[in-house]
């Protein structure tokens, strides 16, 4: 199976699972696990934030963060198709109890006006308060796109100039760092609070980190115990995390590569795939020519050896990843192309 469904289905490296084997550890939840204080710090250093809180998935960074930083009642910014709306289960009213004000973006990407339009006025009590902004860089139903750093910056002065927090699910944080020539705690530093996932491109097999203030890390913590997060020795899988850190980073280059690679193979071979919209290491592809939808498409590819995600009615997605080579990836052009004939 040539498995371009995710970049979370990496495998744990060689590396890892030897740093895991040997890890020393201690019970987290008495701040005693030397190698999670150790990934904790190095997490907030290389985003430049003071501050760094382990958590055993994205989501769960994400929420924490919504947790921490809003009321019952707030109204959290959000782009329409974000992660932390779109993928979370309703994890922002049901845990929270905020709401969402859904913004529409193209691929992702909010228009600083459409933002600075849906920040309530604070003086009118019929609106409930506007506590945070979501940015979600890259953005994943946006197909990997990388924001341009100038919104950031002016969302991240509209935000501060009203007292209004903003929130990066920086899921994906150094695809976005990699591709821009940006460094990721430059990108961080328009945000008050950034998660990034170290199980998805990096390859770590458990496990995000939310950086941020010391004061914010601190309410964070107790939010993390309250949803059940707390671990005991997850230096156990905080190590994999240092070893992600340390060495998986550059390499994003090459599944950004691979993922050029399909999109334009893909378009030549006639289907609807736009290389210049390929920024990180994800394609969508529009499979209409097929003849099929995109569900029957990824049940079809599944049969004949190629594992995608269907997105929308016509678009599957393609993610590029460590575990699958430039080879593999034109392996599956061939097989998709060959469904356009049969
Ligand atoms: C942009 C973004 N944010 C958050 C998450 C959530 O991560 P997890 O699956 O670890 O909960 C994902 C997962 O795909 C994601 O793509």
């Amino acid at each position: 199976m040539i498995d371009l469904r995710s970049d979370t289905v990496t495998q744990p490296t060689q590396a890892m699972r030897d740093a895991m084997a040997t890890a020393e550890v201690g019970d987290d939840v008495y701040r005693e696990d030397p190698t999670v204080c150790r990934l904790e710090e190095l997490g907030a250093r290389m985003l430049g934030k003071e501050a760094g809180l382990f958590v055993v998935s994205g989501t769960m960074g994400n929420q924490v963060a919504i947790m921490t930083h809003a009321q019952r009642g707030d109204e959290i910014i959000t782009e329409a198709e974000s992660h932390v709306f779109y993928y979370e289960a309703g994890a922002m009213a049901a845990l929270s109890g905020v709401q969402a004000r859904q913004v529409p973006g193209r691929r992702g990407i909010m228009e600083p006006d459409d933002v600075k339009r849906a920040i309530r006025d604070t003086g009118n009590v019929h609106f409930p308060r506007t506590a945070l902004i979501a940015i979600e860089n890259t953005h994943n139903r946006g197909g990997g796109a990388v924001w341009p750093i100038e919104y950031v910056r002016e969302i991240s002065a509209m935000a501060r100039a009203r007292g209004i927090v903003v929130h990066m699910d920086g899921a994906r944080i150094f695809n976005a760092s990699v591709a821009s020539g940006i460094a990721a705690d430059v990108w961080a530093s328009y945000a008050d609070s950034v998660m990034f996932c170290l199980s998805k491109g990096l390859c770590a097999p458990v496990g995000s980190l939310l950086v941020g203030s010391v004061d914010f890390i601190e309410q964070a913590r107790r939010n993390r115990k309250r949803m059940g997060g707390g671990m005991r020795q997850a230096g156990i899988i905080a190590a994999a995390g240092i070893v992600a850190l340390e060495t998986m980073i550059d390499r994003l280059a090459e599944d950004h590569a691979n993922a050029r690679l399909l999109a334009s193979e893909l378009a030549a071979a006639g289907f609807g795939a736009d290389t210049a919209s390929v920024e990180t290491n994800m394609a969508m592809v529009d499979v209409s020519r097929s003849g099929m939808t995109a569900a029957e498409f990824k049940a079809g590819a599944r049969e004949r050896g190629v594992l995608c995600n269907d997105v929308t009615a016509t678009n599957i997605r393609l993610v590029t990843h460590h575990d699958v080579t430039a080879e593999q990836c034109h392996e599956a052009v061939g097989i998709m192309a060959s469904m356009l004939k049969s």
